[in-house]
This record gives C-alpha cells, sequence and structure tokens, in this order.
C-alpha cells in the first residue's frame, strides 16, 4: 500500500535522503564502516558539521554575527537553557502566546526565573492589532512561536515587530521559508519536522545575546560554542541526517522554491476546505493560517473519525488532530509533495 505519511513530527523525511542514509548505514564514503560509527572527534564528523553550519548560514542567510550551534534535549530543553544563560531577560521580556508551545515554554520561565514574565494574549486578532499590542510595551525582547504546530497558527513576518529583539521557537517552520535576521537575537528548533530526525536542537544565537555565567558544564553555552558543538559527544547520526537533508533543499532549488512549494501546497488544501465551508470549521483568522500544520475540522463530528479511521486503512497517516483539541491536523513540511496533497484532497472528497 502507498503510503502518504502526514505526521507532525517525527516526520516525513524526503525519499532520496532515506535511500542515501540507508546506503551510508552500511558503508559511508567507501570507509569501510557505517555512519553509525563515526567518531565525533574524526576528521569525517568535523567535516559534516561544518557543511552543515554552512548550509544553514547559506539557505537562511544566517549574518555572519550569529553562531551555530547543537544540542540535545530538544526544544523543551531550550526553555531551561535559555534563562539560564540569560539572567537579565526576565527583566525585560514579553511573550506572545499564539498556542500550547508558547504557553509551555511561559510556564517554564515563570518556574525558572520564579518570577511572572509579561504576556501579550492571542485573541485572534488581526496583524495590525498585534503590532499595536506589541509596541505598546516597552521591554527589549519578544519571545514568539513563529508556528503553533498544535493549533496550525503562523507568524512569520517578523520585521512587523522591529521595535523588539525577537527569541523564536521555530522547531516547526525552520527552513520552511526565508527570513529577515534584523531584528533577531535567538532562534531554536528542533530537527524532526523539517531537518531530519529527533535527537538535536538547532540553536542560532546573536553574538553577545547569551551572558557569560557560571553555570555546570553542559548547560553553558559558551561550552557548546567555543568547542564547535563537540564539548561533549553530539547526536553526530542525527546532524549527518540533517546534513542529507539541507542538500537535499539545496539541491530542490534553496528555501525561495520549498517556500514557494510550500505555499501552493498550503494554499491548494485551504481553497479546498474554504470552497466546501459548510462541511468544515477553520478557527485560525485567514491572517494566521499556518503553511506548517493546517488544521480544521468536520462540522459533523461523525464524519471526522470516519474520516480518521478510513485514512490510516488507506495509508494516510499522522492526519489526527492533537490529542487536547481533537480534529484534522495536516502537516505539510517541506517532504511532503503536490501529488501527495492532491491524493489527500481526493480522499476528503470522499466524505463530503
Ligand atoms: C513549536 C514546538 N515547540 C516545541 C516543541 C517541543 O519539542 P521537543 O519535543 O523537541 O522538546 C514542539 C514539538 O512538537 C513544537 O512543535
Amino acid at each position: 500500500m502507498k503510503v502518504n505519511n502526514f505526521s507532525a513530527g517525527p516526520s516525513k523525511i524526503p525519499d532520496s535522503v532515506v535511500n542515501q542514509v540507508s546506503k551510508d548505514i552500511l558503508e559511508y564514503q567507501n570507509l569501510g564502516y557505517s555512519v553509525l560509527e563515526i567518531s565525533h572527534r574524526s576528521k569525517v564528523f568535523e567535516e559534516i558539521l561544518s557543511k552543515v553550519k554552512a548550509h544553514l548560514y547559506e539557505l537562511l542567510k544566517i549574518p555572519d554575527n550569529f553562531d551555530i550551534f547543537f544540542l540535545q534535549g530538544g526544544a523543551t530543553f531550550q526553555n531551561t537553557f535559555i534563562p539560564a544563560n540569560k539572567p537579565t531577560l526576565i527583566d525585560n521580556l514579553i511573550f506572545l502566546i499564539s498556542g500550547t508551545w508558547g504557553k509551555k515554554t511561559f510556564q517554564d520561565f515563570e518556574k525558572y526565573y520564579n518570577q511572572n514574565p509579561f504576556s501579550i494574549p492571542f485573541n485572534h486578532e488581526t496583524y495590525d492589532e498585534l503590532i499595536t499590542n506589541v509596541y505598546k510595551s516597552d521591554e527589549k525582547y519578544l519571545y514568539i512561536t513563529s508556528n503553533e504546530t498544535i493549533e496550525g497558527i503562523q507568524i512569520r513576518n517578523f520585521n512587523n515587530f522591529d521595535n523588539k529583539e525577537l527569541i523564536i521557537d521555530m522547531s516547526s517552520d525552520i527552513c520552511s521559508y526565508v527570513f529577515d535576521w534584523k531584528n533577531i537575537s535567538y532562534v531554536y528548533a528542533g530537527a524532526q519536522k523539517n531537518l531530519g530526525i529527533p535527537g538535536v536542537t538547532i540553536c542560532i544565537s546573536k553574538e553577545g545575546f547569551l551572558e557569560k555565567s557560571n553555570l555546570t558544564s553542559y548547560i553553558d553555552a559558551h561550552n557548546h560554542i567555543d568547542k564547535n558543538s563537540a564539548f561533549n559527544t553530539p547526536p553526530t547520526f542525527s546532524i549527518y541526517v540533517m546534513l542529507k537533508v539541507l542538500e537535499w533543499i539545496a539541491d530542490s532549488g534553496g528555501l525561495e522554491k520549498i517556500q514557494l512549494d510550500n505555499s501552493i501546497k498550503a494554499e491548494t488544501l485551504y481553497k479546498f476546505l474554504d470552497e466546501n465551508s459548510e462541511k468544515f470549521n477553520l478557527s485560525v483568522p485567514k491572517e494566521f493560517r499556518s503553511y506548517s500544520n493546517i488544521v480544521f475540522d468536520f462540522k459533523d463530528s461523525k464524519l471526522t473519525s470516519n474520516f480518521l479511521q478510513s485514512s490510516v486503512n488507506k495509508g494516510f497517516l499522522g492526519l489526527n488532530g492533537h490529542r487536547s483539541i481533537g480534529g484534522v491536523r495536516v502537516s505539510n513540511y517541506n517532504s511532503i509533495s503536490i501529488e501527495m496533497v492532491e491524493d489527500l484532497i481526493t480522499h476528503l472528497k470522499g466524505f463530503i
């Protein structure tokens, strides 16, 4: 049976990458051993690491005054790592909480600092109202989750908040569009949606953002920056898979092409849902509709469960909405093809 994997993460890896990885597991670059066996102190791994960083700088147009480093612990560890490395942040921070992941980070920051950060609730106002609300505050830093994976809410236009320096959780939309770094201080993302498999978190930090402090060794950002992400044993295989995915992005035409494809795929599905609005509920206002996670529900809840059951039977995987909100979620990451979206629409047509 043909499988169409729309899972929210870990998620589909491009077929050509899976093929290359399986070859490299058997033998890497005619070296006589597997990529799984490479030492993090070897020249071979150093080369992988430097290529990954070079691709990220180039594809994302990251300015030279940003450091890139890789950590373990997922995006969730950043809720401890950032406050630990930036003790003064709490006095100068507002949170824009647009969904579940932002709320979790807010709650962890609150616990870490033993103080309540200022927050701006997101009540589905218009972009203009949101910007006005952010502008009203004096704090230097603004925390946002660029894409709320569970609710399907995305904020892509960071320059709109140009009186703030941004700290952005980009776990579910990194490397899916091009953006300007002008007012960004820190970006982080788990790899397991657009950049490969779990185990590695990409951290991109403007020089001077993370303050020096006397922390225990793993949590001290400077150890990771100074030792080029090999302060202790890094997740070598996850970093290698990220390289293969980045090469695939570059070979596919770069981020501009990926961005265009993502918008075409997402708009095709949204158009179908809008044209059948008597059958579907879409609660996210159009301005904030995510291109990465398209969240909707059938108006008739019986159809939701019938559709989800039939989807599994027909090889459409990972379409269940997050357990906290139910409904349907289509994750439209970079690896999803337009043909997969068209197949899904054909399948949906059987339920309207
Ligand atoms: C936007 C966002 N932030 C954070 C997380 C948590 O990531 P992790 O499981 O890597 O800690 C997720 C997981 O899906 C996410 O989508």
